[in-house]
């Protein structure tokens, strides 16, 4: 048999490559896809080598994800309960993607990846597998094996591998859009983020004075920083570091997991909460309000459906073509103000701006007639009027 992993280089997808090998007596093709995450790849494949793997790929996925995958989800302002971008949600169907690529072009018979049967993204992953490579098996050895984290340590000592893994106090996803937190002392939902384990948010006693910074966005997408043009990739990193600095983009967020959990998850995304609130606020100068409010309505959807393995249903796409019409536009500048924790929107103009100051304005020259509101106000309430009346309500006394 020959498998192409899903491989991180961390503990669970290491000793992976040699759990194959001994239960199915696997050829292991290792596919690591770089997705912003910071990591030495290099390392990495020295790892997946070492632990028996007999070929290694490494794949850039930064620019790919972030104009196929972020772009969109700031369209769809994509918030899963309000709070999290989505972000290791996202990746993982570009992950899975390559990977089925890979199987296909090297006549694997099978795909694997590392999450566990408690999670979200043994759904996405088993879902682009199932899509994409539906002739494939699909192995996930940590939903079969049922060992613990230290008897993976004792397993992997045991058939003579040596895992130099820096172990941190967490379990951290990381890639361009987010940096997600979960386990160790957060578990326990009463316990505040430690500062110490946070990269992009800094704490209080580092913030500096609050600075301004201008969004411009083209079709919905941020094209540009403060007038300086950037792609999509580079804007996210330095926003992240930007907005950070000044300690906003962190997110405390009691999560429902897909399997029905609750889940304790912290996530730094600065970049995320800077472009989706400044990208929500041109919209409401833009949209007309009937759209906006359909398309809260659709962004919901859409970002369950992302959270949820459901990328493949045609309804994602069905969504993404509403969203895309409504983001022609959804042009012009957002100035913003980082300020000591707090992300503030000061202004914003558009060359669709539907703001009308000539009818809106408190000076006597408004153009608005205002004697057609005397009509528009009794009819507006006539339904109240009329249900009232025949309920025999607020009859007077007479
Ligand atoms: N709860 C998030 C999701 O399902 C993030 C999960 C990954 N987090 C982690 N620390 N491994 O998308």
């Amino acid at each position: 048999m020959r498998v192409a992993l899903a491989y991180s280089g961390g503990l669970d997808t290491t000793v992976s490559i040699k759990w194959l090998q001994e239960k199915y007596g696997a050829e292991v093709i290792t596919v690591t896809v770089d997705v912003g995450q910071p990591e030495d790849f290099e390392e990495v494949e020295r790892r997946a080598y070492t632990a028996g793997a007999v070929k290694h790929y490494l794949i850039d996925g930064k620019a790919r994800f972030a104009e196929e995958f972020v772009s969109k989800a700031i369209k769809a302002n994509a918030l899963y309960e309000g709070e999290y971008p989505v972000s290791t949600a996202l990746a993982r169907y570009l992950i899975a993607e390559e990977v089925a690529k890979v199987a296909k072009a090297e006549g694997c018979d099978a795909v694997a990846h590392g999450c566990t049967g408690k999670g979200n993204d043994q759904l996405r992953f088993d879902a682009t597998f199932a899509v994409l490579v539906p002739e494939m098996r699909v192995i996930a050895p940590v939903r079969e094996w049922g060992m613990s984290r230290d008897e993976e340590v004792e397993y992997a000592r045991s058939k003579g591998l040596r895992l130099d893994l820096k172990k941190s106090r967490f379990s951290i996803d990381e890639n361009l859009w987010g940096r997600s937190l979960e386990a160790g002392e957060l578990e326990d939902p009463w316990n505040e983020p430690p500062w110490d384990a946070l990269k992009f948010v800094r704490p209080p006693s580092e913030w500096r004075d609050g600075e301004d910074l201008v969004v411009e966005f083209e079709g919905g997408v941020p094209v540009a920083v403060d007038g300086e043009r950037m792609r999509l990739d580079a804007m996210v990193q330095h926003l992240n570091f930007r907005a950070g600095r000044h300690g906003v983009g962190l997110i405390d967020h009691i999560e429902d997991r897909v399997v029905g959990l609750k889940s304790r998850e912290v996530y730094e995304a600065p970049a995320a909460t800077v472009l989706i609130r400044a990208h929500r606020d041109l919209e409401k100068l833009v949209l007309s309000r009937r759209a906006l409010a359909f398309k809260r309505q659709v962004e919901e959807e859409w970002a369950w459906l992302v959270y949820a393995g459901l990328w493949y249903d045609p309804l994602r796409e069905a969504l993404d073509a509403f969203v895309e019409e409504t983001q022609k536009a959804v042009a012009g500048e957002v100035r913003l103000r980082l300020e000591k924790g707090a992300l503030l929107v000061r202004g914003r103009r558009s060359p669709y701006s539907a703001y009308a100051e000539d009818l809106i304005t408190y000076s006597a020259a408004s153009r608005f007639d205002q004697r057609a509101g005397e009509a528009f106000s009794r009819i507006w309430s006539l339904e109240s009027q009329i249900v009232n009346r025949a309920r025999g309500r607020f009859r007077s006394g007479r």
